[in-house]
């Protein structure tokens, strides 16, 4: 009898799949993060019914611009300004509980309504007090942003320490929140022992974050097969990374990673949803390209002077070198100077390169086209998206007055076609450059390919051609519209 329900259960998925069943694409980032996700899950969310994270948490930053506001979301999916749009945070994904109630306060307080439409997966892992509180002692040599992501992955991996559950879902706070705070505390209080810290805001840390989670709980789905009821009645996924490939905890150069698998194949674990409902993958790069926190970066402006400028902290531990600060430099001598390092903090100051998360000043590099395509191999890249093209054109105005592009990794004098496994391998590898003509022209007014300049298009056939993969648009500031189509 189990066994026959079971097979018509079965029968019943695959023919309502077959017939008015949705789909689900991904959107991932192809660098080292900060590509422009967010801005092109804006652009193209208007033909899906669903935004979902899959992984990370309130480490990413990631921002919009639509008519009149600006916004920077963390955990937050970036599909808010379609008023219908369902949001959705996978269960791979760790939520910090009191983040996310100002986030939803700052997203309504510019008049989008988030009530009906956001749901959290209730096996989401909460950041505890104790995570944040390692994080920030261990996380500085990697650089991370301290939002307490790498200790909260492990103890979801490590599930309990002693004989205490610290691995906590939001969904055991919503079914048993006596018994799970008090849990929380505990946590807190002989984590923070273990670690050689005596902590004296253990009752405000449990109040803060009780208070939070009373705004926030009527948004927590505790239907565990929500994401796949919803796509196996009709509704289309798209699916938003945070981070990218190369701070993949499996893929990227150990340490310097996040803690979640970001790559493409994730979305369906972390995102809650089988794999059949798949369609394609769409891969953001950014024409200039930039990584925030510590780490090998083969194509930097000025190597590893530059790793150590942009990571430079004061005692307080806020950036030495600020926007603020940078702003100040005489940026057309830094253009012309023949130091890389140099051209680096120019071209950062120009293209607004800051963390949205930690206000630090992110490395620059040159498109590093080894990279992007073994990330559009590794992510089975359909369609590529490339941003901040129109900041090509700073270039022009540089003493190369050529576009360069890394296009040969040497590494113990062999060409390779891959990315290292190690960090120290990776640090020593050599990126050969090639340069290519570019354009003075600002691009930011143009809808069409063949409008661009011919550098331009040059430039977007070289990318295809490199990478194998079809280049379907052109980011030309970070407004919704500025953007090119490529049909
Ligand atoms: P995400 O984390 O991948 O969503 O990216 P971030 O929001 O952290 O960083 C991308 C930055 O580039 C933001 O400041 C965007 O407003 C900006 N941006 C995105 N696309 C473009 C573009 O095509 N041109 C320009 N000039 N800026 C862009
Ligand atoms: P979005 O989604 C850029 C970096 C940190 C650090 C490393 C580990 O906006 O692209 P973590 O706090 O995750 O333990 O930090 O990863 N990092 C990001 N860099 N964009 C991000 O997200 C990032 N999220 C984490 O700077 O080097
Ligand atoms: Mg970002």
């Amino acid at each position: 009898m189990q066994s026959q329900n079971t097979n018509q259960n079965t029968t019943n998925f695959i023919k309502s799949a077959n017939s008015s069943r949705g789909y689900a694409d991904v959107l991932i980032g192809l660098q080292y993060g900060d590509e422009g996700k967010a801005r092109v899950v804006d652009l193209f969310a208007k033909d899906y019914d669903i935004v979902a994270r899959f992984n990370g948490g309130a480490n990413a930053g990631h921002s919009l611009v639509y008519n009149d506001i600006k916004l920077a979301l963390n955990q937050v999916p970036a599909g808010i300004f379609y008023p219908d749009m369902l949001l959705y945070i996978g269960s791979g994904c760790v939520v910090n509980i009191v983040k996310l109630a100002k986030e939803i306060q700052k997203v309504e307080a510019v008049g989008i309504k988030l009530k009906g439409r956001l749901h959290i997966s209730s096996q989401c892992t909460i950041i505890q007090p104790h995570h944040i509180l390692i994080d920030s002692m261990t996380g500085g040599s990697i650089g991370t942003t301290k939002n307490g992501i790498g200790p909260a992955y492990s103890d979801k991996a490590r599930r309990m320490s002693e004989d205490r559950i610290v691995n906590i879902r939001i969904g055991a706070l919503h079914h048993e929140p006596e018994a799970y705070f008090d849990l929380v505390k505990e946590n807190y209080i002989k984590e923070s022992a273990i670690a050689g810290v005596s902590v004296t805001d253990v009752n405000d840390q449990i109040n803060e974050l009780k208070t939070a989670f009373n705004l926030i709980k009527e948004y927590i789905q505790v239907d565990t097969l929500w994401m796949q009821k919803q796509v196996q009645n009709g509704k289309k996924v798209l699916f938003e990374g945070a981070q990218s490939i190369m701070l993949d905890v499996n893929k990227g150069a150990i340490p310097f990673v996040t803690s979640s698998s970001t790559i493409a194949s994730s979305a369906y674990c972390g995102g809650d949803l089988s794999v059949n409902y798949h369609r394609k993958v769409i891969g953001v790069a950014k024409a200039l390209m930039s990584r925030v926190g510590n780490g090998p970066f083969t194509s930097e402006f000025g190597g590893h002077q530059s790793e150590v400028y942009c990571q430079s902290t004061q005692t307080d531990g806020t950036p030495t070198y600020t926007q603020g600060l940078e702003k100040n430099y005489e940026i057309s001598t830094l253009l012309v100077s023949d130091d890389e390092f140099e051209l680096g903090k120019a071209l950062r100051v120009l293209s607004f390169e800051y963390g949205v998360v930690s206000t630090r000043p992110r490395r620059i590099g040159k498109l590093d086209m080894v990279q992007l395509k073994y990330a559009c191999l590794m992510n089975g890249v359909d369609e590529l998206v490339i941003t901040k093209f129109d900041m090509l054109n700073v270039y022009a105005k540089t003493k190369l007055n050529q576009a360069p592009f890394i296009t040969k990794y040497t590494l113990n004098n062999r060409e390779i076609d891959f990315i290292p496994s190690s960090s120290s391998s990776y640090y020593k590898t050599i990126g050969t450059q090639e340069n290519m003509p570019i354009f003075a022209k600002d691009i930011r007014e143009i809808r069409k390919l063949n409008d661009l300049p011919k550098e331009g298009q040059d430039i977007v056939d070289f990318i295809q051609s490199y990478t194998g993969c079809k280049v379907v648009g052109l980011g030309v500031g970070p407004e919704r519209d500025q953007y090119i189509k490529i049909d």
